[in-house]
């Protein structure tokens, strides 16, 4: 029996109505999702369906428009601005689908602004995790004198350092081909679930979420878990 305390994030009757100045659009229609601590959840869907919605929605940088939030043992959608600030920045980690490393700073300076912004000193994880990504000889590079995966790369080690609860994964579009996008998601995967993290990914790449313990599928705003459990 799985007990609750390994439940990471749970979320219910999740539901987003975006304003569109006419009646609303209607994306999420109360989603459903219990992600445990060291389990990988890959999410797919066609384009437009809600994926990077929903993982907005998750990470708390979106209020939804109904439902309820629990990350660990905190019911985040009744926090206060700067504790769920502080929240997201402790125990959430994200990578987009674009990287947003600031072009001013290295690789390493980049990777320590969140735990720096924590307060926290996580010089010695960044650097096992830059190796770990095969960048340990791009430290002090800037993000403009390094290529579009080793970016991608530098934006996990970045979402990894404070060592969050959950992992929020969007698949990169753009330039980076899906084989590369498919493996880097594969290695931050993998990482994830050495820490023991709950980690979900949004991704069209069927290979990848093969590979994950639990897939689902968003399809006319409702999440269906190919498992039939949520
Ligand atoms: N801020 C917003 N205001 C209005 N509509 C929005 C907003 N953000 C997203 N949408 C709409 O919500 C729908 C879902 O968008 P979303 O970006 O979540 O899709 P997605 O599944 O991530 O697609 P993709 O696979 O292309 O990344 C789309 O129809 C989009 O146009
Ligand atoms: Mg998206």
């Amino acid at each position: 029996m799985v007990q609750q305390a390994d439940i990471i994030l749970e979320t219910r009757g999740l539901r987003k109505v975006f304003d569109t100045g006419g009646e609303g659009l209607e994306v999420l229609k109360g989603v459903d999702l219990v992600v445990r601590a060291g389990e990988l959840v890959a999410i797919m869907g066609e384009s437009g369906v809600g994926k990077s919605t929903l993982l907005h929605l998750l990470g708390t940088l979106d209020l939804p428009t109904a439902g309820q939030l629990r990350i660990a043992d905190t019911d985040v959608l009744n926090l206060g601005d700067q504790a769920l600030s502080r929240f997201r920045n402790r125990h959430i980690g994200f990578v987009f689908q674009f990287h947003y490393l600031l072009p001013e700073f290295t690789a390493l300076e980049n990777v320590l602004l969140p735990a720096r912004v924590a307060g926290v000193d996580r010089r010695q994880e960044a650097l096992e995790l830059m190796d770990s990504v095969g960048l340990a000889d791009r430290l002090h590079h800037r993000p403009g004198a390094l290529s579009g995966g080793e970016c991608q790369r530098v934006a996990m080690v970045r979402a990894l350092v404070t060592e969050p609860l959950v992992v929020l994964a969007d698949e990169p579009s753009g330039n980076l081909d899906e084989a590369t996008s498919a493996s880097l998601h594969q290695l931050l995967a993998g990482l994830a679930r050495e820490r023991g993290q709950a980690f979900v990914v949004m991704t069209h790449d069927r290979t990848l979420a093969q590979s994950m313990d639990r897939r689902g599928r968003i399809e006319a705003g409702v999440l269906h878990m190919e498992d039939g459990v949520i």
